[in-house]
C-alpha cells in the first residue's frame, strides 16, 4: 500500500463522500474510516464501498485517546483527514457540552495521538515496499520542502526501528476540516442603492450574485457566535498550535454549507425536501432572510483530495463556490423542484412555508471567497447550483428507504423537541 489514511467521521454526510472518493480513486491507499456512529453516522451511506479490499471501518470515539493511539500504531497511519464532529448549530444551542467534548477534546486527542506516532520519526512514516539500497534513517530526511510544500513520497528513507525491513517513507499530514462559521457573520448590503442580490466580480475575475460586498477570506479574525462554531474555532486553533509548537504538518480548510445525498434531515435542505414530499409544514426561521453559500458535497470531496495532496503545510484554504442564496429563495426552488419531479401542479406546496421563531444568535450571511484555492491549486466547483439541486432532490425522492430509516427511532423526538412549540 502506498499510504494508509485515517478518515474520521467517515460515516457522516461529508465524510462518506470523502471515504467513497478516496477508496475508489486510490486503490493503492488503505482507507481506515473511524466513526463513533452517533445519530449522524450511518454505515448505509457507504454500502457501495464496504467490501472493497482497501477499506476498513472501525467504530471508535475520537475522544478515546488510548484506542486512537493504538489504532494509529497498529495501522501505521501516515495521514489523517479529520471530519468527525458534532455539526448541527441547533443541537449545539441545546447541548453545548457535547460539542466542546467532541469537537475540541476529540480533535486534541487525535492531534496528540498523531504527534506521539509521528514526531519521533520526523513526521515521516515507513511504507513497506522499498529496496535495501534505499535505506537511510527517517530522522535524516526533512519532510517539508523550503517552499512549505509536502512531497507525497520521500525517497531513500527507512524505518528507524530495529528489525523492520527496508522501506520507503511517506510524509505525514494532519488535515483538519473546518467551517466558514468560525468567521462569524457578514452584513447584507446594497451598494449604491442596488437591491441585493447584485452581480459582482470575484478576484478570480468571474461574475456571481452576492448579497454583500464583504466575503470571508483566510486572513479574517475568528468571531464565532454559536456553540458549534466556537467549538470548531477552538479545534482550528489547536491544530495550528500543534504545527507551531511541535512541527506537526497540518493543513486547515474552512468550507461553506454543503448539500447533496446522505445529509441527515436535521439540516435545511434534506429536512425541507422530506417535509415537502410529505406535505408537512416548512419551519422557516425568522423571516427567511439569512443568506448561506452552498457547495455540492462531491465538489468539497474533490477539494479535500487536492488539498490533502498539494496544499501547503500550515496553510488555510477557504472552500466555496460563490453561490449565495437567501433561505426563502432557496426554499422556493426546493418546493418547485420537488413538485415538478412528483408531478404536482406548479406552486402547489408554497403554502407549507411557515415562519417560526428565529434561531438564537442566527448568523445573517455567510459568503466564502475561495480565490486562493482557485488561484494556487486550480480548484473550481464542477456543478452549477441548478444541476446540483436537481440531482439532490432526485436522490432523496429516489431513496425514500434511506430517509425512512434515518427518520425512524429517535428522530421524531428530536423533531418534536426542536419544532413543536416554536
Ligand atoms: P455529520 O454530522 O453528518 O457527520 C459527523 C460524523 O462524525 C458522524 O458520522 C458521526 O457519527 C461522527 N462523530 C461524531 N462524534 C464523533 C466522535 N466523538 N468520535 C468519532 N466519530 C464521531 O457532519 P458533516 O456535515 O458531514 O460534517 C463533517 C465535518 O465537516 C464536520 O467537521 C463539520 O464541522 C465540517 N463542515 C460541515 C459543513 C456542512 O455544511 N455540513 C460545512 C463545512 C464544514
Ligand atoms: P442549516 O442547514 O442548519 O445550516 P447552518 O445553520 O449551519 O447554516 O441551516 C441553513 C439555514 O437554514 C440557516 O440560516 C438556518 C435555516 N433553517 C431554517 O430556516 N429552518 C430549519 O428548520 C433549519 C434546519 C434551518
Amino acid at each position: 500500500m502506498k499510504r494508509t489514511l485515517l478518515i474520521t467521521g467517515g460515516a457522516g454526510f461529508i465524510g462518506s463522500h470523502v471515504v467513497r472518493h478516496f477508496v475508489n480513486k486510490y486503490p493503492d491507499y488503505r482507507i481506515i474510516n473511524l466513526d463513533k456512529l452517533t445519530y449522524a453516522g450511518n454505515l448505509a451511506n457507504l454500502k457501495d464501498v464496504e467490501d472493497k479490499p482497501n477499506y476498513r471501518f472501525v467504530r471508535l470515539d475520537i475522544c478515546d485517546f488510548d484506542a486512537v493511539l493504538k489504532l494509529m500504531q497498529d495501522e501505521m497511519i501516515d495521514g489523517i483527514i479529520h471530519l468527525a464532529a458534532e455539526s448541527h448549530v441547533d443541537r449545539s444551542i441545546k447541548d453545548p457540552f457535547t460539542f466542546a467534548r467532541t469537537n475540541v477534546m476529540g480533535t486534541l486527542s487525535l492531534l496528540e495521538a498523531a504527534r506521539r506516532c509521528w514526531q519521533p520519526q520526523g513526521y515521516v512514516m515507513p511504507v513497506v515496499g522499498g529496496t535495501p539500497s534505499e535505506t537511510v534513517s527517517l530522522r535524516s530526511t526533512p519532510p517539508i520542502a523550503s517552499d512549505g510544500s509536502l512531497p507525497l513520497t520521500v525517497p531513500r528513507v527507512a524505518c528507524v526501528s530495529e528489525g523492520v525491513p527496508p522501506t520507503t517513507g511517506v510524509a505525514c499530514r494532519f488535515y483538519h476540516i473546518s467551517t466558514d462559521e468560525v468567521y462569524g457573520a457578514l452584513e447584507i448590503t446594497d451598494p449604491e442603492g442596488v437591491e441585493p442580490p447584485f452581480t459582482t466580480k470575484a478576484s478570480s475575475g468571474k461574475h456571481h450574485l452576492a448579497y454583500g460586498t464583504s466575503f470571508f477570506t483566510e486572513d479574517l479574525k475568528y468571531q464565532p457566535h454559536s456553540p458549534y462554531s466556537a467549538a470548531k474555532a477552538s479545534s482550528d486553533h489547536f491544530v495550528r498550535a500543534y504545527h507551531d509548537t511541535y512541527g506537526m504538518p497540518t493543513v486547515v480548510t474552512n468550507c461553506s454549507n454543503n448539500y447533496g445525498p446522505y445529509q441527515f434531515p436535521e439540516k435545511l435542505i434534506p429536512l425541507f425536501i422530506n417535509n415537502i414530499r410529505h406535505r408537512k409544514p416548512l419551519p422557516v426561521y425568522g423571516k427567511g432572510e439569512n443568506v448561506r453559500d452552498w457547495l455540492y458535497v462531491e465538489d468539497h470531496a474533490r477539494a479535500i483530495d487536492l488539498i490533502f495532496h498539494e496544499g501547503k503545510i500550515a496553510e488555510t484554504y477557504n472552500i466555496g463556490g460563490f453561490n449565495e442564496w437567501k433561505n426563502i429563495e432557496l426554499i422556493k426552488v426546493l418546493i418547485a423542484t420537488v413538485d415538478r419531479l412528483l408531478g404536482r401542479p406548479e406552486g402547489a406546496d408554497l403554502d407549507l412555508i411557515t415562519y417560526v421563531t428565529d434561531r438564537a444568535g442566527h448568523d445573517l450571511r455567510y459568503a466564502i471567497d475561495s480565490t486562493k484555492l482557485q488561484r494556487e491549486l486550480g480548484w473550481e466547483p464542477s456543478l452549477q447550483f441548478e444541476e446540483g439541486i436537481e440531482k439532490t432532490v432526485r436522490w432523496y425522492l429516489d431513496n425514500q428507504a434511506w430517509m425512512d430509516n434515518v427518520t425512524s427511532g429517535d428522530y421524531q423526538k428530536y423533531y418534536d423537541d426542536m419544532y413543536k412549540n416554536r
